[in-house]
């Protein structure tokens, strides 16, 4: 008996929109067609058929005969508002938007369960990966101890471009930009908040818990400077951007900083827009997925994929498990890291107990201390304000637990 094509109505027509145009094109795929186009500007020339487009994307929601609505605009506010009708008339929704789906997902998976339709996100993490599909089976069967990768292809980039000594920070981006996989205003992939989002989500699907995004600790990439890297490089180090999730007891912990890696760390050789993810779980030891984190095709790659779940009636395992929300204590989770000012009265700021070096150059000073979250946390204004810059050295101590290491003591004599 032969199939019925399902229509999908496509919201957004930019770099993913049109990418997923033209992979449905060449790949002559016969089990869904895109039957109408949603856009905003109609000034825009478009790379497909006039017939196509429309400029309300709610058209498409409310028509009975789509079945599958694609989100991909770069509106989180709206995509929400599409998101929500979408699931309250039981369709599919797809969709790549991070901060709507990290910020509503909740409220989405409800809406999901209780009107009978399908929600699916891969392309919202990690581009053409499909961790949020491999931790989802995975937690369905395992414990899962650590997550940390690299979710952000654009500060990648910029950074892989920074550790070389290639390029400046502002072509590097520049770059990125250009090549359409920096988001539209880039602000979100230099801070950490995309990555932050990213981290959320995964953090649904590998320890059923829901994080909220201004609960996390979270320092992107936007202080860093020359010094920072060559310090990085005098120690045989790259500076990368990775989040973290961790569970110790059935407790969970995530932050979201950049990291000074070494050779022997996987993610060290992770450059440009790739993206990867590491993942340790009891059973199946430590995993790594690694691919392009963004871009047109790769990303539309990851939407294609939802679209083919989506026929075969498969969804996310994590919708039915309820929220544990067992946090670890910021106070007990402990970050060896490096902080880099020029203002000398900033030291003062960090409590010279958990400093165990010190560097003075002319131009600037280097600390190296173990902190916990809550005083990182509570550091964050004053490294803003005065473009101080701060990466995690590696290692991870929770107190109470057997691993924590002791504190090397020192004064400020010993340390300057
Ligand atoms: N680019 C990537 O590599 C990548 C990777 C992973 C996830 N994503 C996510 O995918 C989504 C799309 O990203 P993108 O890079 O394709 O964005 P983009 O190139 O900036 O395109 C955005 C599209 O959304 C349309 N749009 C905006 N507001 C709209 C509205 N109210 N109604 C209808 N259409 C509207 C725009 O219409 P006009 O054409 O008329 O301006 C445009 O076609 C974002 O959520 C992004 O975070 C992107």
């Amino acid at each position: 008996m032969a199939m019925t094509k399902k229509k999908i109505g496509l919201i957004g027509f930019g770099c993913v929109g049109q990418g997923l145009y033209q992979l449905l094109k060449e790949k002559q795929f016969r089990e869904a067609e895109i039957v109408a186009i949603a856009v905003k500007s109609k000034k825009k020339k478009r790379n497909a058929p006039k017939e196509l487009f429309c400029y309300d994307a709610m058209l498409l929601v409310n028509d009975q005969e789509v079945d599958i609505i694609v989100e991909v605009i770069d509106d989180p506010e709206y995509a929400y508002e599409i998101a929500k009708r979408t699931l309250r008339q039981g369709k599919t929704l797809i969709s790549a938007n991070k901060k709507m789906i990290a910020t509503h997902l909740i409220e989405l998976q409800v809406l999901q369960v209780e009107f009978g339709g399908v929600l699916l996100y891969e392309a919202a993490v990690c581009g053409a990966i499909p961790v949020v599909k491999k931790l989802d089976e995975l937690f369905r069967y395992e414990n899962i101890r650590m997550i940390r990768g690299i979710f952000n292809g654009t500060s990648n980039y910029i950074l892989t471009k920074l550790n070389r000594g290639s390029s400046s920070y502002q072509d590097a981006l520049s770059n990125a930009q250009a090549l359409g996989f920096a988001e539209t205003d880039p602000t979100n992939d230099i801070s950490g908040l995309d990555a932050l989002y990213k981290t959320i989500i995964l953090a649904r699907h590998s320890f059923g818990i829901t994080l909220h995004p201004d609960a996390l600790l979270r320092f992107g990439i936007e202080n860093i400077q020359a010094c920072d890297l060559a310090y990085a490089r005098s120690n045989s180090k790259r500076i990368k951007l990775v989040p973290h999730l961790f569970s110790v007891n059935a407790k969970f912990g995530a932050f979201v900083l950049p990291q000074m890696v070494d050779i022997s760390d996987k993610l060290y050789h992770v450059d440009d827009e790739f993206n990867a993810l590491m993942v340790e779980s009891d059973f199946a030891g430590e995993q790594l997925y690694y691919g392009r984190g963004a871009g047109s095709y790769p990303t539309a790659f990851s939407v294609f994929c939802d679209i083919r779940d989506a026929i075969l009636e498969r969804r996310y395992a994590a919708q039915g498990v309820s929220d544990i929300s067992n946090l670890l204590d910021d106070e007990n989770i402990l970050l060896d890291v490096y902080i880099r000012f020029h203002d000398p009265e900033f030291l003062h700021l960090i409590d010279v107990d958990f400093i165990t070096e010190g560097i003075i150059d002319e131009d600037f000073r280097i600390v190296i201390a173990q902190l916990s979250i809550s005083k990182i946390k509570a550091l964050l204004p004053a490294l803003s304000e005065r473009k101080a810059f701060l990466a995690l050295l590696g290692k991870i101590s929770i107190q109470g637990d057997q691993e924590l290491q002791a504190v090397k003591r020192s004064t400020y004599e010993e340390v300057f």
